[in-house]
């Protein structure tokens, strides 16, 4: 595992999608796993900067990490609706080459394998970005996930519906379902990149970069992948 501690979330951004963009150079049509959350829009604003600048995103594939189950996807909180407004539009992809898993399917567990064999078929994912909640979950791979879970159905914790409340009208509209890719789907990713700033998440990358690995602090499971990379900035490093 790669740590690699900078200044602040500007340069989390900054270093985070430097690595992307090498990978999308080398291929230009990359398969990116993308996530949601506010962890990683730094790296989407210095990507669509990187766009600006002649990379060429035109042609990569992408493949979100999760999406709640029973919310429109025109709603705006949607992670379909999430993914256009803050990683399609800004960094000009293809919407056709993007897949969000199907949080309306009337066979949930049908829709996950589904996602499993879109992935597959894309050739699997050349770099995973993810954020990491409060929690150690990554994706909604939450506390007790297991280890080598694939894309499924998932309960959402009460502490991330209480941390996602704040993009809603009330905690009672918060899904409690979502569909996520699992932990060993994300293993699958020839490299995983976690994108995490500022004191609030300094607990969990303490525990999963220098914990043991656990299903109790998911993202530790990255410890396991022979290309993974820990952005942080110097709050979020403050418990190493
Ligand atoms: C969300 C997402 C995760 C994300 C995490 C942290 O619920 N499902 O992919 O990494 O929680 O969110 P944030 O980056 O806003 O702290």
């Amino acid at each position: 595992m790669e740590v690699v501690i900078v200044a602040g979330p500007v340069e989390v951004g900054a270093f985070a999608a430097g690595r992307i963009a090498e990978i999308v150079a080398a291929k230009p049509e990359a398969v990116l796993g993308v996530a949601t959350g506010s962890s990683p829009l730094e790296t989407y604003r210095a990507l669509a900067a990187r766009r600006d600048a002649g990379l060429d995103l035109s042609r990569v594939s992408a493949f979100a990490l999760d999406e709640y189950v029973g919310i429109a996807h025109d709603h705006p909180e949607s992670y379909h609706a999430v993914v256009d407004r803050e990683v399609v539009q800004p960094l000009g992809l293809d919407a056709a080459r993007v897949r969000v898993p199907n949080g309306l399917a009337a066979d949930l567990d049908a829709a996950a394998d589904d996602y499993e064999a879109q992935i597959a078929a894309a050739g699997g994912v050349d770099v995973q970005l993810l954020g990491i909640g409060g929690n150690g979950h990554i994706g909604f791979n939450e506390p007790t996930s297991s280890l080598a879970s694939r894309t499924r159905v998932k309960t959402l914790a009460p502490a991330t519906r209480e941390a996602n409340a704040r993009f809603f009208d009330s905690l009672d509209q918060v899904p409690m379902h979502c569909l996520t890719q699992g932990l060993g789907t994300i293993l699958d990713a020839k490299r995983a990149l976690l994108v995490a700033q500022g004191a609030s998440k300094a607990h969990a990358i303490a525990q999963i970069v220098e914990g043991p690995v656990s299903s109790m602090w998911p993202g530790s499971v990255l410890q396991l992948h022979r290309h993974a990379t820990i952005v942080i900035d110097e709050a979020a490093a403050s418990e190493l």
